[in-house]
Order: structure tokens, then C-alpha cells, then sequence
């Protein structure tokens, strides 16, 4: 499904900044794989999306998605196969469209259709999915994005980084801005399209807690490198505790997060 060969990028080479953010990376997700990602700041996770997502162009190594070799593909090209969620809520979705308009902007990418082509059961299609979010986003089709809450922004951007059923979906903290309650909402939602229309995904938390829980997965990276990978029985009888003193043990530091401390 995704197939990362050793794959390196440095930020200013060759100057005093010079930082190897990713340090020959090799990844290999099984399609349907969903995989948590927890690490400290800086350890390279969001680096990794955005050398999966073609941000920039690594420096060696190789991608492959579905076979497909996209090490050289432009970032727009892998974005009809990638979606990929932010953390910001006020990203990813178009503020002054209303929320039919923006899902039907990513819908009619996916179909390669005109939006003027939209017909009544383009838009009862739309109402269906925000129905299924539970969140009462069905009966406010007219609304503007700009006007929803951020767990109510962040809900339809899922649905339009879904609704053209990406090989990949990329989830970097994306819910980490919102409010505890919500923020489980949000998860909910996100498990349920994902189960749904079984997409491969990828979500980086800086909660371990849920990282052990969601998913069938979980790699742990610091410095530009993968440490651990682990799934199936051993993922399972793993606690927080055990993986903060494997961290430690191995790295001979502590997991350095601010959002694990303040937690
Ligand atoms: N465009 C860039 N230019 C220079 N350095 C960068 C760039 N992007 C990332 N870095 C550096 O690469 C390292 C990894 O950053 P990255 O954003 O991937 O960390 P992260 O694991 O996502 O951390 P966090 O948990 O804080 O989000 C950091 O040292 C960062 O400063
Ligand atoms: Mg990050």
C-alpha cells in the first residue's frame, strides 16, 4: 500500500541550521493499516507527511503508493491519492463557502465533474454524510464554513478529505486544538469514515494513551528515525507506562513533549 525505502531529507544543509529531520526511514503499510504515531517534538512526524504528501523532495529513498513509484510526483498530483488533516481547524476548508459549496469543490476533484454538473442527488448525498456526523451540520447546508465551530470545521474537513476516498489518509494532531469533548467527537468521527470506507491511515497523537487504543499500529520516532513499530499482542498488553520507559531506556532521555506534559 505505502512503501517507504530509506527515505532521508535534511533541512539547510551544509549550514550551521543543518538538521536531518528524517534519517533513512523504511515504512511499509498494509492497505486498511491504521497506524498511530506518537514521538517528541521535532522528532520528524510531521516531517514524514510531508515528505509522503511532496511538501519538498527527500534526498534519497524512495515512495511508493499502490505500487506507483511518486518519489518525483509534484504534491498536487499525490493529492488526489493523499488526503491529509491539519491540526489547525481553520485549515483545510474554504471559510466563505458554505458547507455544501465545500464539499462539493472536493467531491467534484474526485469525480473530475464540473461543479455546475451537481445535481439534487449530489446534494442529498452530501446531506446524508454530514447526517452521519451527528452533529445537526445536515440541516445547515447554507451555512458558512466560516461560521461553524472548530470541532464543527474540523468534522467536515474530514469529510472532504474522504469523500474522494484517498489510498491515504495523513491525520497530523488533528484534533489536538479542540476541547476535550469534542475532540472525542472528532475521533469518533474519524474512526467511523475511516472503518467505513477502509481507508489506510495515518494519525499522529501526542496521546499515547489513545495511540495504544486506535488503530492496529503504533510507531514511535525520535531524531529523524522510526524505534519502535509494534502491533498485534504485543501492541496490545502495552501500557503508556511501559512505552514512556522504553523510550527512556533506549534513548536515555525522557519523551519530551509539551503537550504530554500539560496533560
Ligand atoms: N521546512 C523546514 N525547514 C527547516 N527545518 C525544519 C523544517 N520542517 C521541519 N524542520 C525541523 O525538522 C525537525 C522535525 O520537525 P517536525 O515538524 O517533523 O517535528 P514533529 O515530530 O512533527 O514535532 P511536533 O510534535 O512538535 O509537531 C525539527 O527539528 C524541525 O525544526
Ligand atoms: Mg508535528
Amino acid at each position: 500500500m505505502l512503501e517507504l525505502i530509506k527515505i532521508s531529507k535534511t533541512f539547510n544543509p551544509g549550514t550551521v541550521n543543518e538538521k536531518r529531520a528524517l534519517n533513512k526511514v523504511s515504512l511499509h503499510l498494509d492497505p486498511g493499516d491504521f497506524v498511530t504515531i506518537i514521538g517528541s517534538n521535532g522528532a520528524g512526524k510531521s516531517t514524514l507527511f510531508n515528505a509522503i504528501c511532496g511538501s519538498f523532495y527527500i534526498d534519497s529513498g524512495s515512495i511508493l503508493l499502490g505500487k506507483r513509484n511518486i518519489t518525483a510526483m509534484p504534491d498536487y498530483k499525490r493529492a488526489y491519492d493523499i488526503g491529509r488533516l491539519m491540526q489547525d481547524p481553520m485549515k483545510g476548508t474554504a471559510p466563505s463557502m458554505t458547507i455544501e459549496e465545500n464539499l462539493a469543490l472536493a467531491y467534484t476533484r474526485k469525480a473530475s465533474r464540473s461543479l455546475f454538473a451537481l445535481n439534487k442527488t449530489d446534494s442529498e448525498y452530501f446531506r446524508e454524510l454530514l447526517a452521519s456526523l451527528d452533529l445537526g451540520l445536515e440541516d445547515r447546508m447554507k451555512t458558512k464554513v466560516g461560521n461553524l465551530s472548530g470541532g464543527q470545521r474540523q468534522a467536515v474537513t474530514l469529510l472532504m478529505c474522504t469523500i474522494a476516498e484517498p489510498k491515504l489518509l495523513l491525520l497530523d494532531e488533528h484534533t489536538a486544538a479542540l476541547d476535550p469533548a469534542t475532540q472525542q467527537k472528532i475521533l469518533k468521527i474519524t474512526m467511523d469514515i475511516v472503518s467505513e470506507a477502509r481507508i489506510t491511515t495515518m494519525m499522529i497523537t501526542h496521546d499515547i494513551k489513545t495511540a495504544l487504543l486506535l488503530g492496529n499500529r503504533t510507531i514511535m520516532m525520535d531524531e529523524g528515525e522510526i524505534i519502535l513499530d509494534i502491533k498485534g499482542e504485543e501492541r496490545k498488553g502495552m501500557t503508556v507506562e511501559e512505552l514512556l520507559t522504553y523510550y527512556s531506556k533506549e534513548r536515555k532521555k525522557q519523551l519530551l513533549d509539551d503537550r504530554i506534559l500539560l496533560a
